[in-house]
């Protein structure tokens, strides 16, 4: 059986997800290498995290960010990131917003979680302009290459059923890739990240970078770059040297 996970304690959420998250989605950024000055929407925000690199990064001219859980979204309007963002509840199923309404639509660490994927991804097509980008990066949770893989691998040793992760099984690049296509996305572009953080130990209290055990984990990114021939030259050009 596959579990829900809710996600209602949004400072447990930053504790545990915040180093890694932060590392990934810089990463994801890096190799999106989006346009400045864009109107961005940041797909099931959470607490903020990416969002917030999204404006420390990316020059937008504009962010929203949404999420259907109340209390993330709540956590990161607390943030000073939202002097430049805004964040209201939505889900991606149903996006709140007009046609063509984006540059960006990103989603990081999300799709897998979205219960109606293809309409998710259908919803962020809708609302990026023609000759806008989509895309987003998920933890390769079916391999277990997750934050948390390295647990659940150790649990299974010593229960049985240790019930999957939501989405686990469209996490893998050939899957992101299928449901971007399926989609009606063009030019779809993926590829892999592995990311290190450093703990200095193993202590709950210390999940802070700086000591000397490392975990790598792996993400999978993927992006569309739609039509627009000017913009579909250049872009394809960068998508293939990746
Ligand atoms: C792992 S968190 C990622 C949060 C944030 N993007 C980040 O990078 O830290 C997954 C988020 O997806 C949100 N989510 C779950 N189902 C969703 C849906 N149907 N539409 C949009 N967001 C959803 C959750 O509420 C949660 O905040």
């Amino acid at each position: 059986m596959t579990q829900q996970l809710s996600f209602d304690d949004s400072a447990a959420y930053e504790r545990f997800v915040g180093t890694w998250g932060r590392a990934a989605g810089s990463m994801f950024l890096d190799w999106l290498a989006p346009p400045k000055q864009a109107s961005w929407l940041d797909v099931g925000c959470g607490t903020g995290l990416f969002t917030e690199l999204i404006v420390k990064h990316c020059s937008p001219a504009s962010v929203v960010g949404i999420d259907p859980a109340p209390a993330q979204i709540a956590y990161a309007a607390r943030k000073p990131v939202a002097a430049c963002a805004q964040f209201r509840t939505g889900d991606a199923q149903a996006l709140p917003f007009a046609n063509a309404a984006f540059d960006i639509v990103a989603s990081a660490l999300v799709i897998n979680f979205i219960p109606d994927r293809p309409h998710a991804l259908a919803e962020m097509a809708r609302v990026a302009r023609p000759g806008g980008l989509v895309g987003g990066y998920v933890w390769d949770f079916q391999a277990e290459l997750s934050p948390s893989g390295p647990f659940r691998l150790a649990l299974g040793e010593f229960v049985t059923g240790v019930p999957p992760l939501p989405g686990a099984e469209d996490s893998a690049p050939s899957r992101l890739r299928w449901l971007f296509e399926q989609a009606g996305f063009a030019e779809v572009v993926t590829t892999s990240f592995e990311v290190t953080v450093e703990f200095p130990d193993f202590a709950p209290s210390t999940l802070a970078p700086g000591g000397r055990n490392h975990r790598r984990d792996q993400t999978e990114g993927i992006a569309r770059r739609d039509t627009g021939a000017a913009r579909r030259t250049s872009q394809a050009h960068r998508g293939s040297s990746r």
